[in-house]
């Protein structure tokens, strides 16, 4: 496998499908994957999967984005949400995905926090805010799939100590993603 074939398996899977099935197809290519993580790694393996959706991105259609995303033992993202449905297939590590519910002040409640390992295939739908955070000693590695242009849509992003909702800016993402990191548990958890 190498990353052309990644991009074939997915971009066929979503193409003449109607919008609201393109999620479907996307996971069932995700579990299809699962047989073979070592070689979805080894086909990402030379990108980083850090600094970014723009770093982290090797595709991005106006219906179909894919990322490698890495986050280090330590690492938490602030909330966020992605503009559209998103899908994970973990590679190696461990990942826990707490998820809340955006409020029509942009407030967020807490719902739920999943634990994800590798071969765990998790699926968001456009409403969705969340936290990741890497939950083994390793870093945790997924594939990142979201049902647009990731760098093309409006998203927002939550203090993760005011838990206040800003626009998706990259560049405050990363001091938001720092004190998210420093902080003993994902907002209102
Ligand atoms: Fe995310």
């Amino acid at each position: 496998m190498n990353v052309a074939d990644l991009v074939t398996r997915f971009s066929t899977a979503v193409a003449d499908q109607p919008e609201e099935y393109a999620h479907k197809a996307v996971v069932q290519v995700m579990n299809d994957l699962k047989s073979d993580l070592k070689g979805v790694e080894n086909a990402l393996d030379y990108l980083t999967g850090s600094g970014g959706n723009a770093l982290q991105a090797f595709y991005r259609a106006p219906n179909l984005s894919l990322l490698k995303v890495r986050f280090p033992d330590g690492r938490r993202t602030p909330p966020h949400n992605h503009g559209t449905w998103a899908a994970i297939l973990v590679l190696a590590g461990s990942e826990r995905n707490s998820l809340y519910t955006r409020n029509d002040d942009g407030s967020l409640t807490y719902e739920r926090s999943v634990d994800l390992e590798a071969g765990s295939v998790f699926f968001m739908p456009a409403r969705a805010v969340h936290v990741a955070e890497c939950t083994s000693d390793t870093p945790a590695l997924g594939l990142h799939v979201y049902g647009a242009n990731v760098l093309g849509v409006e998203r927002q992003m939550w203090d993760p100590d005011t838990v206040a909702e800003h626009p998706l800016d990259w560049s405050k993402y990363e001091g938001f993603a720092q004190r998210a990191s420093a902080a003993s548990k994902a907002p209102l958890t």
